[in-house]
């Protein structure tokens, strides 16, 4: 429902809280622009998980990231439950913590039953370091390090192969072993499917002319290979088609194509158990996008792996998925000080911020849409049209053009929303701009996760070779 105010004009703010009643069950966290509890409180300011935005910026600065517990649990338990709900075998979900990797967030998906899907040596130590327990952790990567592949082998922790490399190199690393790593090392193969989807060209991974996996027409090769590698135990297959994925139909053909790749294996001898099918589910970052539902993202990948095993009399293997941006995203927001403005006469009217492309890259890399409310003002109508720019210095550097948005000035807090994904993960220092705070909400408590980085940091991994210093 959108309140409209007596003039007719829209309300700036409340149009976008969620929609939930008493009776219904928990909204998919995917669909919604805010996070599940937001609230317009009695101030006129926005609250989430009971904290007013204003307050919260009021202790900790701008700009701040807001995570709300309720939101991002939510999302966990959907994914978990679907799959209970759906699949009589064995299922495990991973979070993807590309999309934001930090202790906070891998402990709370721990907590929730979650595995971590890692891309790197640093996300491995991050979710280590969360008390993640190593048999949950995935790695993955185009190009691992001997270094990475060796800590994730010592660790427990299962490897993707992506690629003739990193099967060597983990050879020769058994081989090696100095009795640190407990043999076999535990590996999936990760493959490209070709199969292609409608989301942006960069972030699309599942077609054959991908950096990502072996190509399916080496697969026989591969399964020849790693059935005759003792030091090698390799669990299943794994496959990624992309993010921000909106359709349904390629997971479907995703996971039939997968079965297929089970048949071929036991003709190797390889009984493989696991089948990952990556992540990828859209969200909503305006009111237009409809993503499907996590229950129903995840509902015709359990009846079609279901279908095609019984087709193929091979018993149900165990279903990994490993969602990053559809846990996260929508639990959080960005909290900015809105500072100067710019009027171009007949063109725009510029509303700069205190961050920008440093806190969030996605508008300038890849032209993604954001909506934004008056943290302070949530009711005040709707009267301009504004771009939001940062504060960087980047003619390009546009969080959000033309936002329809209640009259500002400066001092006021302004809210991007579904800013949980790929937003910290991807922050950069940029004109030497501190890396915003974060802050964890629930429960009208808040708890810092990231502290604000501070000049001092900025300059703490600079060297200054004697002959340079002054004096
Ligand atoms: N698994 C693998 C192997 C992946 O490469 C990715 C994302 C995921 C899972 C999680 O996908 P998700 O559920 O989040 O769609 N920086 C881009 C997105 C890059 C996605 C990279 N891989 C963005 O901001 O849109």
């Amino acid at each position: 429902m959108v309140s409209t105010h007596p003039t007719g004009v829209q309300d700036s703010g409340s149009k976008y809280l969620p929609q939930i009643s008493s009776t219904q069950t928990t909204p998919s966290p995917n669909q919604q622009l805010l996070p599940l509890t937001a609230k317009v409180n009695l101030h006129d300011h926005l609250e989430i998980g009971g904290c007013d935005v204003k307050n919260l910026v009021a202790q900790y600065g701008t700009p701040l990231y807001i995570l709300d517990e309720a939101t991002l649990r939510a999302a966990c338990e959907q994914y978990r439950e679907s799959f209970k709900k759906y699949y009589p075998g064995e299922s495990q979900v991973l979070y993807a913590s590309k999309a934001w990797n930090c202790l906070a967030i891998c402990a709370i998906a721990a907590s929730e039953g979650l595995g971590i899907d890692v891309a790197s040596g640093g996300e491995l130590h991050t979710a280590l370091t969360a008390g993640v327990e190593p048999e949950k952790i995935y790695l993955h990567g185009n190009n691992k390090s001997r270094q990475e592949l060796t800590y994730a082998a010592q660790a427990g922790c299962t490897v993707m192969a992506d690629n003739w490399h990193d099967l060597n190199t983990l050879v020769q690393i058994a081989q090696e072993n100095s009795g640190e790593i407990s043999l076999p090392i535990r590996i999936m193969l990760r493959l490209t499917p070709g199969i292609d989807c409608h989301t942006h060209e960069y972030i699309r991974t599942g077609h054959l002319d991908s950096k990502f996996g072996f190509d399916p027409g080496d697969l026989d090769e591969v399964f020849a290979f790693v059935s005759q590698q003792s030091v090698l135990n390799c669990a299943g297959v794994h496959a990624h088609i992309g993010s921000q994925i909106f359709e349904r139909q390629p997971h479907r053909d995703l996971a039939a194509l997968m079965v297929q790749w089970l048949t071929q294996a036991a003709g190797y001898g390889l009984n493989l158990t696991e089948v990952n099918v990556g992540g990828g589910l859209g969200i909503t970052y305006t009111e237009s996008d409809d993503p499907p539902s996590i229950e129903e993202w995840v509902k015709p990948i359990c009846e079609v792996i279901q279908q095609q095993c019984e087709l193929a009399n091979l018993p149900l293997p165990k279903i990994l998925c490993e969602p990053g941006r559809s846990l996260v995203a929508n639990a959080c927001v960005t909290a900015y000080t809105i500072g100067s403005s710019k009027e171009v006469p007949e063109i725009r009217t510029y509303i700069a911020v205190d961050g920008g492309m440093s806190d969030n890259p996605r508008p300038i890399t890849y032209q993604s849409v954001y909506r934004t409310v008056v943290a302070n003002k949530m009711s005040a109508p709707i009267t301009e049209t504004v771009t939001i720019a940062g504060k960087h210095c980047e003619s390009g550097d546009v969080l959000i053009k033309n936002a329809q948005l209640a009259k500002t000035e400066p001092g006021d807090i302004l809210v991007i929303m579904t800013t949980g994904a790929y937003n910290y993960s991807m922050a950069s220092n940029y004109n030497r701009l501190p890396r915003p705070a974060a802050v964890l909400v629930g429960n009208t408590e808040a708890n810092l996760i990231l502290r604000r980085e501070t000049y001092d940091d900025l300059i703490r991994q600079d060297c200054l070779p004697e002959r340079l210093k002054k004096g």
